[in-house]
């Protein structure tokens, strides 16, 4: 039997040594999640003995996080926006910069109408970014498109923990190519692969080891996404197009926007201050 603060100990210098961030936010939730109880429990019980049952539980899961595999991966969940999803391994974890593209969606679909709002998430990940809207907004109706498998069935989950079964359609195919073509779409949104080739390998080892190439390869420049899909929007959408992109990319892809005939093209900072989400509409 060892006291749970001398895990917490032991775990904090053995995840420091693996070179993870935050070492002592981490233990506390890996240690949390193990024995099934809240954070702050851990403090309240810091004495109470551990079993070897509960540190079988635990073990596996600081081994895990020590080869630097996604902590949201061994949790399970992540908080995103005001939702908590499920997220698996293979998908790509919902960073906090994602919610600028929510919050810029979020400002151009009214709150309190009754008229349904068409919204096509392509990428969708988790789910995330179009499940946030449509939690937000009950008039909106989204198709969660994405073309990978782990991602697809990662969505679907979302929707039934979330019971927004009638109004999200989980669809596989490249950008809006499942959509059918007498489906009305009215915001395109989308958080797609944007990291060019060559610089996926200087990332942390979490994003360059771990998380799907396919989400996160946006080819030479990483802008091929942007280039197929903002002519496909131009054509599908009836109202406009929101876009996440990646550092230096917004001036890019503003321009692609104005060559495809949108208007009001605007670019919105994360809490970083970074420009992250390029958004236009096309005229009626
Ligand atoms: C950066 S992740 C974004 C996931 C989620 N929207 C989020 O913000 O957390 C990009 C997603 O796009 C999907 N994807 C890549 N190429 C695609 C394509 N051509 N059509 C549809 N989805 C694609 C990937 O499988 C991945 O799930």
């Amino acid at each position: 039997m060892i006291p749970l603060v001398e895990v917490l100990t032991k775990t904090e210098a053995y995840l420091r040594s693996r070179g993870i961030p935050s070492p002592r936010f981490e233990a506390e939730q890996l240690l949390a999640h193990a024995l099934g109880i809240e954070r702050l429990q851990i403090y309240l019980q810091h004495d109470r003995p551990l079993g070897e049952e509960e540190l079988g539980r635990l073990r596996p899961m600081v081994a895990r996080r020590g080869k630097r595999e996604p902590l949201a991966w061994i949790l399970g969940t992540v908080g995103f926006h005001a939702l908590e999803l499920a997220v698996t391994p293979g998908v790509l974890v919902p960073r906090p910069d994602t919610e600028t593209l929510v919050e810029a969606a979020l400002a151009w679909i009214p709150e309190n109408d009754d008229e349904p709002v068409y919204v096509a998430d392509v990428g969708c990940g988790t789910g995330a970014v179009g499940l946030a809207i449509a939690a937000a907004r009950p008039q909106v109706r989204v198709f969660s498109i994405d073309i990978g498998e782990a991602p697809l069935a990662c969505t679907r989950e979302n929707v039934k923990r979330l019971g927004l079964e009638q109004r999200v359609a989980v669809l596989r195919g490249p950008l809006l190519g499942p959509v059918p073509p007498q489906r009305p779409i009215d915001w395109v949104v989308s958080n797609p692969p944007y990291i060019p080739t060559a610089d996926l390998a200087r990332c942390e080892p979490e994003v360059s080891e771990w998380e799907p190439k396919l989400a996160l390869d946006g080819g030479g420049d990483g802008l091929d996404i942007y280039r197929q899909l903002v002519p496909e929007a131009a054509r599908r959408a009836r109202k406009g197009l929101l876009l996440e992109v990646g550092i230096r990319q917004a001036p890019h892809v503003k321009r692609l926007l104005d060559e495809h005939g949108f208007v009001d093209v605007s670019t919105h900072d994360d809490l970083g201050g970074i420009p992250r989400v390029v958004t236009g509409r096309l005229r009626p």
